[in-house]
């Protein structure tokens, strides 16, 4: 397998308006990243994916675009984008930029231009379709509630919106829409970025005869995402993308890629196919989903013999042919130590380390989310009203106002479990006011818990998760094997514990993983000659595992 610097690194996403707000309006800003920079150095991170600060309306908190070249004036300047570029640049950093494209705001130029006449030159760049016996032409549903299809009056047409009304889908089908897109990603590399995130970019092409969606159910909660997922025409956009874009320069790339199987993944990134180079797969992501077929809304634990068969599938079926992403969390989806972990005061930390340990071992690229590296909790706040997330919201209306199926309390519980808010909540720096976030009032709460839980409090404890993702990173780099290794899976229907194995050259890796707040007993023959990497505990029991503790050996393989 080809050895390249972007399997070797580490990743870490910024959400912006929650990262570090510098002038207390509440907002998160660049010049606050440009400041916190170093902490990411000190982490021992490579890139910084940055999720969008575009000039946006901010329906969808910035993934809904209205200028692709412009910064949204909350967040700074253009002058300070470059700034930030340049100092990460210095600090050895590689700037990473999301680029949403399937869909734009309503309030893009192209769509203001669109949706003005049925002759406009623009009309072909979104998706219009004449109403069908008066409704919309499919059943389509939206991934944030409602219909996918919105009429708009001056035109008599129903245009497609697969997220809220506010970002209408482009027509990839059309090339002048492709090729402003590769003109803008030329424009940003020209700019200096390192690589690109592409939003929900299996999306972009859609079925011409526009079926509908038998998964549909509107009295539930449902959304024609996966419907629409791996379209006809994606791997020859995404092929054209490559060829007047992304082979120009030696850079990062990252499809986000609902629905994806692994079939798929190896035709988006396969070492051949000239398209991009990792995926983020959904299959781990939606584990705990709702069994009732309310999506992700529900209070449901996951189940581990279940999450290391999906796992380990990624793993083996990817091996020689394509390249993983490691992912638990990223500003859609829950805080890791809270869902897959144990987010009370005595496992907090034993259970943060471990779950790193179980996915930074593993074949890819490891992408950390902010707060993760000091183990940042699930908020609860008491009121809807105390959320922002669209998707929280509509949800809350459909499923409580609107369909009445759920109780306001019942309702709560599942946001508090799997509201994207989880994971906006500010960045918690450090015991003071608003956790050192802003000194102005925070666009959204700050998790109460912060007086213990932030960075300057781990960066005080040599025994601090952040420490222990550290190491991580540092032993990432010393050992090629946690890179390039393939992968084993050991006792897959144990569910208590998470083992697994990785071969490379005569060396071998076991990783041991107990995810339960009790004692068990597992022997893996470990020799006694063997290297200890890494542990949550300062002692070493043998076959005995402690609560969520957690061990890699490194071996020498005989023969
Ligand atoms: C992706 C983003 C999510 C956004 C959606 C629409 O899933 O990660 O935050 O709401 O696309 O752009
Ligand atoms: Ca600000």
């Amino acid at each position: 397998m080809e050895q390249t610097w972007w399997k070797e690194a580490v990743v870490y996403q910024i959400y912006p308006r929650s990262f570090q707000d510098s002038n207390g309006d509440g907002i998160g800003d660049i010049p606050g990243i440009i400041q916190r920079l170093p902490h990411l150095k000190d982490l021992g991170v490579d890139v910084v994916w940055l999720s969008p600060v575009y000039q946006s309306p901010n329906d969808d908190n910035g993934y809904d675009i209205s200028d692709y070249q412009a910064i949204l004036p909350e967040y700074g300047t253009m002058k300070d984008v470059e700034a930030m570029i340049e100092k990460a640049h210095e600090l050895g950093l590689k700037i990473m930029m999301d680029l949403v494209v399937n869909h734009t705001s309503d309030e893009h130029r192209w769509f203001e231009e669109s949706r003005k006449s049925k002759d406009n030159p623009y009309r072909d760049y979104y998706i219009w379709k004449d109403p069908v016996n008066g409704k919309e032409p499919n059943n389509w549903a939206s991934d944030f509630g409602g219909k996918a299809w919105e009429y708009d009056e001056t035109t008599g047409q129903y245009y497609l919106h697969i997220f809220s009304k506010k970002q209408p889908d482009l027509n990839w089908d059309n090339p002048n829409v492709r090729q402003e897109i590769y003109d803008i990603m030329n424009w940003w590399l020209d700019k200096g970025v390192d690589g690109f995130r592409m939003d929900v970019i299996n999306l972009i092409s859609k079925d011409a005869a526009f079926p509908d969606d038998p998964s549909v159910n509107y009295g539930k909660h449902s959304s024609s995402m996966e419907m629409v997922a791996n379209g006809p025409n994606v791997h020859h956009y995404l092929k054209e993308m490559n060829e007047k874009v992304l082979s120009k320069a030696d850079i990062i790339t990252v499809g986000e890629t609902p629905g994806v199987s692994t079939e798929d993944a190896i035709c988006y990134t396969g070492f051949n196919s000239d398209e991009l180079q990792m995926v983020f797969q959904f299959e781990h992501a939606v584990i705990d989903d709702s069994k009732e077929g309310l999506g992700k809304w529900s209070n449901e634990r996951f189940d581990l013999v279940e999450l290391k068969r999906i796992l380990s599938k990624w793993q083996v079926e990817l091996h020689n042919k394509a390249w993983n992403s490691l992912y638990w969390n990223n500003h859609d989806r829950p805080r890791v130590v809270s869902r897959f972990g144990d987010d009370s005061a005595e496992y907090r930390e034993l259970s943060a380390k471990m779950l790193a340990v179980t996915m930074h071992f593993m074949q890819g690229t490891p992408y950390i989310f902010q707060g993760e590296e000091i183990g940042m909790t699930n908020v609860a706040f008491d009121q809807i009203t105390d959320y922002r997330d669209i998707d929280t919201l509509n949800a809350y209306h459909d499923l409580v106002e609107e369909q009445k199926r759920l109780t306001p309390k019942v309702m709560m519980e599942f946001v508090h479990h799997s509201s994207r808010d989880n994971a906006r909540t500010p960045m918690q720096w450090e015991n003071t006011n608003q956790a050192g976030f802003t000194t102005g009032e925070s666009w959204l709460g700050v998790n109460p818990n912060y007086t213990k839980i932030n960075v300057a409090a781990a960066k005080e404890d040599p025994e601090s998760i952040f420490y222990f993702y550290k190491k991580i990173n540092q032993l990432r780099k010393e050992y090629p094997i946690i890179i390039y290794g393939d992968y084993e899976l050991l006792n897959a229907e144990d569910s208590e514990v998470f083992a697994y194995i990785r071969n490379y050259k005569d060396q071998q890796l076991v990783v041991i993983n107990n995810f339960t707040d009790q004692t068990v007993s597992r022997d893996f023959a470990i020799p006694a000659d063997a290297k200890a990497l890494i542990a949550n505990y300062d002692t070493d029991l043998g076959t005995t595992l402690r609560p969520y503790e957690s061990k890699a050996y490194l071996l020498r393989k005989e023969g």
